[in-house]
């Protein structure tokens, strides 16, 4: 469903991705890992067509995003890192924004599909609320509400659980798992939270110094022996066994 070809990026002179090729299945769920500033945001803004890469190609459903990019991004639904909510409208003039420009319905029906998505993401009693008002994982339920108005087959995450306390992540993830079961959708989830992606993903994608340095299950990440990647394992861990003395 997704296919990420011989890849670059640079900024100016700095080579931000190498060379990176990354196959996504379709139902796929894909974490991609790695230290910050690493590129993995950068990577994610390649595959949506928000960025050109410098070299290499990016194929969504079969469509070139950087020849075709309004049509590749119909089937896409992107959740940002910052949430990026219009801080002027409600919840629900969010969620109405992306459905009035892009699909073509009438108002009465307009306002069924807002509905429908801000119930998935249990936020129907909340919709008249304004950003302001919200927590940080109401505002990203709010992001993920907007991004599945639109009915994409492929949904990319930035960071969506970042930020918030643990208990509020696993109900991130849990619509994360529950969007894929139900509607079948990719998914290409860029974190840094371990246990996050051991319950999401069906495979990890490793990025270190530009390239993807391990592709495999999560199963084969834990047990990979490379340095980086046995350096975050080791603090994820230290950090939720260790108490503070
Ligand atoms: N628009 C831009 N112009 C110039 N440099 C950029 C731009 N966007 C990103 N970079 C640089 O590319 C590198 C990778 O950034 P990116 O945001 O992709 O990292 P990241 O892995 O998502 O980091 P984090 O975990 O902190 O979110 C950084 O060094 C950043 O400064
Ligand atoms: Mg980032």
């Amino acid at each position: 469903m997704v296919t990420v070809r011989s890849l670059f990026k640079s900024f100016e002179a700095r080579e931000v991705l190498k060379n990176i090729n990354l196959e996504v299945a379709q139902g796929e769920v894909v974490a991609i890992m790695g230290s910050s500033g690493g590129g993995k945001t950068t990577l994610l803004r390649c595959i949506s067509g928000l960025i050109d890469p410098s070299k290499g190609e990016i194929l969504v459903d079969g469509i070139d995003v950087q020849k075709q990019p309004e049509e590749a991004r119909r089937h896409m639904g992107m959740v940002f890192q910052s949430a990026a909510l219009f801080d002027y409208m409600s919840v629900e003039e969010n969620v109405l924004f992306g459905i009035k420009r892009q699909l073509r319905l009438k108002p009465a029906e307009q306002m069924k599909v807002a509905e429908s998505s801000l119930e998935r993401v249990g936020l129907v009693d909340d919709r008249y609320k304004m950003p302001a008002e919200l927590s940080g994982g109401m505002r990203k339920r709010v992001g993920i509400a907007r991004a599945i108005a639109l009915n994409p087959r492929v949904m990319l995450y930035d960071e969506p659980t970042t930020g918030l306390d643990p208990i509020t992540a696993y109900t991130i993830d849990q619509l994360v798992i529950e969007l894929r079961k139900d509607l079948n959708v990719t998914t290409v989830v860029v974190s840094h939270d371990l246990n996050s992606v051991f319950r999401v993903a069906d495979r990890v994608a490793f990025l270190h110094g530009g390239e993807l340095i391990f592709t495999g299950t999560p199963a084969q990440f834990a047990a990979c022996q490379e340095e980086s990647i046995q350096e975050l394992i080791t603090k994820s861990q230290t950090s939720v066994l260790e108490p503070h003395a």
